[in-house]
């Protein structure tokens, strides 16, 4: 029923043939039964396109483990036909407020006064022609609303997805509805591998009625303080009384909190004994609540994987399946990433290169970000050199101590504007002795903001210490990375207006720390400025990067001839490999091909967990992501503020597309989704970046250096006036301003 399929092409590029898997090493799952948990998508991939609609549940066919579970919440008809939908009320995810606009209802469900428009006020007829479903979540695409009929119980069946759950949660308003679940429920059953209900009185009725061996029963818990219709009694309850529900259903269903509680301050508390109690009476136990675009818990720091891997790969137990918007996500977990320590050490040629170390775990480039890189398997960790009025080089992002420091708090006598620098008034590290640096505490910085959800890690807000440039080389010596990338940046300004050398203080701190001498660890220098790469031409051990921090589109002949006089390695923003226009992945640029032809490295940059830094076509994932630049596109190295989930793809078997295994993690093929989006909604494209020129590749020679006591200290001649209403507002509005540059900087990149 509710309008015939239409076949939609895949929409990533499945063409690797399905080889037979070779004999995978025995995995021993913690599960009840010892096999592999399950994936079970709640409308199909849901994550991106409405619950349930048609390429909701192809999507997730497709791009899911083998044995994925299809999820279809059961609503009835007026004339008893089944139709898709987790919410009781189609106004949330439909356009029926529209079509019907003075139709709305209030009922009683299950004791709450309900207002909104419900199926059993329509045939199935009335909602196939007139209605359409549009996504119901904010941080999901609307580019699909409108397009598509809602699915029927039969529509989904008909996907023939390798197993269908039928969820049927409101069995008591039907029925007072003069609807019986129980009939069409009956009907549908041999077509059902999962039946669940958070209806006690439901499920006891079906378990005289199903075909055990190939129907299963699920009670589903929900809020500890809901009430269960058929007792009374609240699902904190009666989680006290596993033994009883045993009677009437093979396993529970359970919201995540109940396993793996999450407190105030949003960090993971211990397990409960839930799924260890539960598999004691011979229950399945299973979670829902995933989704890679709603904040967990810091614990994960953004990785979605992460989440999964806590249920399911720890010492203790695992769960037996999880619900979920993103089914893609949570196969990566069970099939790639899950038990595999160990099983493949070594990992694919890209390197993986911090970005202030482990800067979405720690306050960027401190002693305990750059650890953390380390512990997580970076290849290479990163110090961007700032100088300090007296000379110290030391590792920081930005010569502005505003960001990245407590700055603000002790200096703001000292903010300056250096419109060569920043638009914004900054406290800058020039400015300040190092022992003045010194007192400074790192902070934390979130570059989507600081609303719940974007924030990183607050219980290290002020953790660790700055490193001197020498420190930073003396720890990379002594730890199992294998290489460094010093970041140089104004060194022209520092010399001709500070009298300070960023290249000679780089060049001595190599020397002396014998890395300008053949190691066994590599040294890459980045710049933006052509000039200063030229300076350590003299060393031919060094690899020498152009940061290229403008996007390009293209990259001719005339100007990579002249960039390879300069750099054999280019750092590039991730859209100038592929662009992005609204949320979407768009098109692939040539660079890496025409940048590789000159035997120039390619690395993309930044690379961020946070899912509102991803593409829609990437399913919000960063594993995803990492597999369209690292497989699909051939970048030879990705720079990151979260190296251990590099680390963690490129160790896995299946970012390796050659092997033989039943599942990998595909590349994303760009511009594949935008052909399911009409025209007349399509976002204006924007204009295209410009190609790369030979003046982004040419620089000035450097200047000399100025004599140090021609040079002036605008906050030493005359500090600013120390009003303490003016003072504040400064202040006030100069955060404000550091945080939305930092925020607009950090999307492009
Ligand atoms: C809804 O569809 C029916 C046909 O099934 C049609 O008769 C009716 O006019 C439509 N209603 C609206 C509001 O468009
Ligand atoms: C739909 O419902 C959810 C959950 O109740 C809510 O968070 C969301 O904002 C609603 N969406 C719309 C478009 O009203
Ligand atoms: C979550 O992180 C916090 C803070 O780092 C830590 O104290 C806690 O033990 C972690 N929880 C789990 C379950 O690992
Ligand atoms: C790998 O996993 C096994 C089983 O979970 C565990 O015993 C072992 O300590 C792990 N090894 C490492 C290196 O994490
Ligand atoms: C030179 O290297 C030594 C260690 O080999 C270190 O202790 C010292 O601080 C370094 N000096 C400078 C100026 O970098
Ligand atoms: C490419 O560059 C590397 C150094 O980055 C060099 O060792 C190699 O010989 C070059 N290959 C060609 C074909 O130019
Ligand atoms: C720097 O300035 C001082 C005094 O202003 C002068 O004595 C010295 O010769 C100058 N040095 C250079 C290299 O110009």
């Amino acid at each position: 029923m509710i309008r015939g399929l239409f076949f939609i092409s895949l929409l990533i590029q499945v063409t690797l043939a399905q080889k037979p898997a070779a004999a995978p090493s025995p995995k021993k799952w913690l599960t009840l039964n010892g096999n592999e948990p399950l994936v079970i998508a709640r409308g199909g991939l849901s994550g991106l396109f409405p619950e349930s609609s048609e390429y909701a549940t192809k999507m997730a066919m497709d791009t899911s483990v083998s044995n994925v579970v299809m999820l279809c919440s059961l609503q009835l008809t007026k004339d008893g036909i089944g139709i898709c939908q987790s919410n009781i009320k189609l106004d949330n995810s439909t356009n029926i407020a529209l079509v019907f606009p003075k139709a709305s209802k209030t009922y009683n469900v299950n004791g709450q006064q309900v207002h909104g428009w419900f199926a059993v006020d329509y045939t199935s007829q009335q909602l196939s022609d007139n209605v359409t479903l549009v996504q119901n979540v904010f941080s999901r695409p609307s580019s699909f609303d409108g397009l598509l009929p809602i699915s029927g119980v039969e529509d989904v069946v008909g996907a023939k997805p390798p197993q269908v759950w039928l969820n049927v949660q409101y069995e008591k308003f039907y029925t007072e509805h003069k609807l019986s679940v129980v009939d069409y429920v009956v009907k549908a059953m041999n077509t059902m591998s999962y039946i669940s209900s958070p209806e006690i009185g439901f499920l006891k009725t079906m378990s005289g009625k199903v075909n055990k061996v190939k129907t299963k029963l699920i009670f589903v818990f929900l809020e500890p303080d809901a009430v269960e219709p058929t007792t009374n009694k609240k699902y904190s309850a009666i989680l006290n009384d596993l033994a009883s529900i045993k009677s009437f259903a093979t396993g529970i269903l359970v919201p995540k909190e109940y396993i793996w509680p999450v407190d105030a301050n949003k960090y993971l508390e211990p397990a409960t004994t839930l799924v260890a109690d539960a598999h004691k009476q011979s229950l399945e136990v299973y979670a829902s609540g995933f989704a890679n675009d709603y904040f967990a818990s810091y614990n994960y720091s953004y990785d979605p994987t992460a989440e999964y891997l806590q249920f399911i790969d720890n010492s203790q137990f695992a769960v037996d399946g999880v619900v979920t918007d993103f089914p893609p996500t949570a196969s990566e977990a069970i099939a790639c990433l899950a038990m595999n320590n160990g099983s493949k050490p070594t990992k694919g040629n890209a390197l993986i290169i911090t970005h202030n170390g482990a800067s979405g775990i720690y306050p960027p480039c401190t002693d305990l970000a750059y650890q953390q890189a380390v512990d997580d398997g970076a290849d290479i960790i990163d110090c961007s050199v700032q100088m300090s009025k007296d000379g110290v080089a030391f590792c920081l992002d930005s010569p502005d101590l505003m960001g990245g420091t407590t700055a603000m708090t002790s200096f703001i006598s000292r903010a300056t504007s250096i419109p060569e620098i920043q638009q914004n008034n900054g406290i800058f590290s020039f400015d300040l002795t190092w022992s003045e640096i010194q007192t400074l505490k790192p902070e934390m910085i979130s570059p989507f903001g600081t609303n719940a959800g974007m924030q990183r890690n607050p219980a290290n807000k002020n953790a660790g210490k700055l490193m001197t440039l020498a420190e930073f080389l003396e720890f990379a010596k002594t730890k199992a990375v294998s290489g460094i990338l010093i970041n140089i940046e104004y060194a022209a300004y520092l010399a001709s207006n500070k009298g300070l050398s960023v290249v000679d203080a780089v060049t001595a701190a190599l020397s002396n720390a014998t890395l300008d001498q053949q190691s066994t660890q590599q040294v890459l220098i980045q710049s933006d400025d052509s000039s200063v790469l030229s300076k350590f031409a003299n060393v031919p051990t060094y690899k020498r990067v152009l940061h290229l921090k403008e996007e390009i589109s293209d990259a001719p002949k005339q100007p990579v001839d002249e960039l390879k006089k300069y750099a054999n390695a280019v750092t590039v923003p991730r859209p100038s490999i592929i662009t992005i226009d609204g949320g979407f992945a768009t098109s692939k640029t040539n660079i890496v091909k025409e940048l590789h032809a000159a035997n120039i490295s390619v690395y993309a940059s930044v690379m961020r967990n946070e899912f509102v830094a991803i593409a829609y076509d990437l399913f919000s994932d960063p594993m995803v992501e990492l597999a369209t630049y690292i497989a699909g596109m051939e970048v030879d190295g990705v720079v990151t503020e979260y190296p251990g989930t590099a680390s963690k793809y490129m160790r896995s078997p299946c970012s390796n597309l050659d092997a033989n295994l039943p599942y990998f993690i595909l590349p994303a093929e760009p511009g594949q989704l935008l052909n399911l989006v009409p025209a007349e909604v399509m976002p204006p494209a924007a204009a295209p970046s410009p190609a790369l020129d030979v003046a982004d590749v040419v620089d000035p020679p450097l200047p000399a250096l100025a004599n140090k006591s021609d040079t002036t200290n605008p906050a030493d001649v005359a500090p600013p006036p120390r009003s303490s209403g003016m003072v504040f507002v400064a202040n006030v509005g100069m955060s404000l301003l550091t945080i939305m540059v930092l925020s607009l900087l950090s999307l492009g990149y």
